[in-house]
């Protein structure tokens, strides 16, 4: 029987930030505070909630903040005036917009209107270019944060088999690209790809992007596979959870409580005992967007300021 081992997102972010914080502080002595911007257009909860807890881990940092909610009906012309306003901002370091936006902005024109020094997101077309030609760069968070997971559990990449499952511009072709960078053999799968589960067989590392609960069930993975589950699925229904769960008390609580509970992409029991190891849901992936955020400001606070730019 394989010891699955349950990859911890949390204590990986609060290493992150720490060692962000140590940065924070050499800034400081130079007289230099690292600034955020989130801008946000509309009223979406989840969306004000994610911005929300950015901005919080900016306090804490005591790093500079300051979030821009925009009225849902703007047009994207107002929305770039805004950004340009932050562009020259001098105590801003880092924008980030929040995605997605209402139907009828823009968003290629909004986002490559951030300067690309800013792009804390990595969302830039020069940002992209950037990691395309395998360039050092500001890249999207979760990827990069999923890089700093597999680093600090001492996951090899070098010459593995990654498979990559879904192919979004904020998490599936960065993350690709992530792992190609660092020399892992890597193959992109969609909606359309035939025999997925066959091919996610060959994986070594398997990334599940694709927002379906609990879609990448046990025909899906090799023995020893290091399972990153990126899914963040709402599921409501109780019996549903229980299918899942077994009778897990937690979660049947949850669903009770709060009338739902989060589920990944992978099922959530059966990489136990398959898997060399899973990052969990809650508490693998979710962590690290907003501690590897914090960290790409300060990057960008640093890179203003004449430092090199360093690969993880
Ligand atoms: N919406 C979902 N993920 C992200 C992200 O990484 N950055 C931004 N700005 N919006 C998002």
């Amino acid at each position: 029987m394989i010891q699955t081992k349950i990859l911890d997102g949390k204590s990986v972010a609060k290493a992150i930030r720490e060692e962000t914080l140590e940065e924070i502080k050499q800034l400081r002595q130079r007289g230099l505070v690292p600034g955020l911007s989130a801008v946000i257009v509309g009223e979406d909860p989840a969306s004000l909630l994610y911005v929300k807890s950015k901005t919080r881990t900016c306090a804490e940092l005591r790093m500079y903040s300051e979030t821009v909610q925009l009225p849902n009906q703007i047009t994207t012309e107002k929305v770039i005036e805004v950004i340009h306003r932050l562009n020259h901002k001098k105590t801003i370091d880092g924008i980030l917009v929040q995605l997605p936006l209402p139907k009828h902005i823009d968003e290629e024109a909004v986002l490559s209107n951030v300067l690309p020094e800013k792009d804390v997101d990595g969302f830039h077309p020069e940002n992209i270019g950037k990691l395309f030609a395998g360039k050092t760069s500001l890249a999207p968070c979760t990827p990069m944060g999923i890089i700093a997971l597999l680093r600090r559990e001492g996951i090899q990449i070098k010459g593995r088999e990654a498979v990559v499952v879904g192919r979004s511009n904020i998490v599936g072709k960065p993350m690709a690209l992530l792992l190609l960078q660092r020399h892992a053999t890597v193959t992109i799968c969609h909606s359309r790809t035939r025999e997925l589960s066959s091919v996610c067989r060959r994986a070594d590392i398997l990334v599940a992007a694709v927002g379906k609960a609990a879609f990448l069930t046990r025909s899906y993975l090799k023995k020893h596979v290091v399972i990153i589950d990126v899914g963040i699925n709402r599921v409501e229904s109780e019996e549903e959870v229980i299918k899942l769960f077994g009778k897990d008390p937690l979660r049947v609580e949850q669903i009770k409580k709060k009338g739902y509970t989060l589920v990944g992409d992978v099922h959530p029991r059966h990489p136990i005992g398959i898997a060399a190891a899973v990052s969990p849901v809650p508490g693998g992936v979710g962590p690290l967007t907003i501690a590897q955020l914090i960290k790409n400001t300060v990057t960008a606070c640093r890179l203003r300021h004449g430092s090199k730019y360093v690969r993880d």
